[in-house]
């Protein structure tokens, strides 16, 4: 079906190994109908030929920043302004550092510089490249403007070592671009809140409890959601990292204070996932001034009292909208797992072990277990907690479907 038809793409390339699978891409998205404009680097033109663009999509496939145009336009702003999305493909280490900084040395970079047309990026690189400081600021820093990621996969990679870093899928790609393109995302017209990060429960005006959720997880479902057209509420706890772009960010502190922004977004959601580390317990004293070590000499025992229960208290509130909790253990995670979902009225509950490598708070991976109300179980392995969300949106509206048979 030509789903693109009427959509102009300039597609980059830029030099990865998975260039040879830009080919593959190229292809799709003609067969779809767009019409695709190929920008290489020259390091791109190593991995795969310009001969091979120009085949698969009938245009001739740019990488000179001076080649002159016949009717006098200038390359890189055309192909910067004049398409509804630019899409890069394998995506370098480089370009993102390139695009973060705003250098522009070669035509790729100078189109990124100028574009005003949406830019989706799919990554790919060696684990090592993929994890260090320098491109994962960068990544946050394309976030925060607003571009979108198609984020890599793991998986053993061209250079022999296992990690993230593999591109995505070209079948993934395709269906980032065409939801974007026609806003017909699987989820369109589907309300999803989701609460993150770690609540901070008060003793005074300085101390707090809380815990080391770290918001990936939530803000992966977050951003996995929009991408497939979702209208998406996240409530805020905690977190060191920035939430995507295009989601509606509410903020809340506390576990009363989240309970009261769950209740007032509630009502419109199709589908609630909790995602924060709500604290189960908070201190019965929450003193107005600092306390002082003269006040409570030597040895203070701290009273706790429960917080309220934020996902039993909306699965009774909301009986139409799809509730999903997460069960992070360090023992008896199914067992565990089991109980809660019951115990909370849940319609599913994603169990993921917190002292497993590549599992947890904190990871980019999660090894999660999901589990159903009618004692299905489904273990999905270790995949990145991007891979995950989409696997557990996938689950979720097949699982509507049945609901609401
Ligand atoms: C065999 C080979 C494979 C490479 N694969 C990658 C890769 O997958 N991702 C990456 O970021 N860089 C990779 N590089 C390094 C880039 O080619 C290099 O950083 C280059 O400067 C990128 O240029 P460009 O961003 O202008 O295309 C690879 C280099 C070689 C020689």
């Amino acid at each position: 079906m030509e789903t693109l038809s009427g959509k102009k793409i300039t597609f980059c390339v830029s030099g990865g190994i998975a260039a040879y699978k830009s080919a593959d891409i190229a292809s799709r998205l003609v067969k779809s109908g767009a019409d695709v404009h190929v920008v290489m680097t020259r390091h791109a033109t190593e991995f795969i030929g310009a001969a091979t663009f120009q085949a698969l999509t009938g245009n001739k496939p740019r990488m000179d920043l001076f080649e002159s145009e016949s009717d006098g336009s200038i390359t890189h702003i055309t192909l910067a302004q004049e398409c509804d999305v630019i899409l890069i493909a394998p995506a370098t280490a480089n370009i993102l550092a390139k695009m973060a900084h705003g250098i522009a040395d070669d035509l790729l970079s100078s189109l990124l510089l100028a574009a005003s047309a949406p830019v989706l990026v799919a990554p790919a690189m060696n684990t090592f490249m993929w994890d260090k400081p320098a491109t994962q600021d960068n990544i946050r820093i394309l976030q925060n403007r607003g571009i979108s990621f198609i984020n890599p996969v793991s998986g053993i990679l061209a250079c022999g070592t296992e990690g993230v870093g593999k591109m995505a899928d070209p079948e993934d790609i395709i269906r980032r671009v065409t939801n974007l393109l026609t806003q017909t995302g699987d989820l369109c017209k589907r309300e999803v809140l989701i609460t993150v990060g770690a609540t901070r429960e008060h003793l005074d005006p300085v101390r707090f409890i809380s815990n080391r959720s770290s918001g990936k997880m939530g803000f992966a479902l977050a951003e996995a959601a929009r991408d497939r057209g979702a209208k998406v509420t996240v409530i805020k706890g905690y977190t060191e990292i920035p939430p995507p772009y295009g989601v509606n960010v509410v903020p809340a502190e506390t576990v009363e204070g989240m309970l009261e922004v769950c209740r007032f977004h509630i009502g419109n959601a199709d589908i609630f996932i909790s995602a924060a580390a709500p604290a189960d317990y908070m201190p019965s004293i929450g003193a107005a001034h600092k306390i002082k070590k003269s006040e409570m000499g030597e040895r203070w025992t701290l009273e706790m009292v429960a917080t309220p229960d934020i996902l039993a208290t909306i699965s009774v509130l909301a009986d139409k909208t799809f509730i999903v909790g997460f069960a992070a253990e360090t023992e008896n995670l199914i067992d565990n797992a089991k109980a809660k979902l019951y115990a909370k009225g849940l319609d599913m509950i994603v169990a993921n072990p917190l002292l497993e490598e590549g599992s947890g708070f904190g990871a980019d991976t999660n090894i999660a277990t999901l589990l159903f109300k009618d004692g299905r179980m489904e273990p999905l392995g270790k995949l990145t907690k991007r891979s995950l969300a989409d696997r557990i949106l996938d689950t979720i509206l097949m699982e509507m479907v049945e609901k609401h048979n």
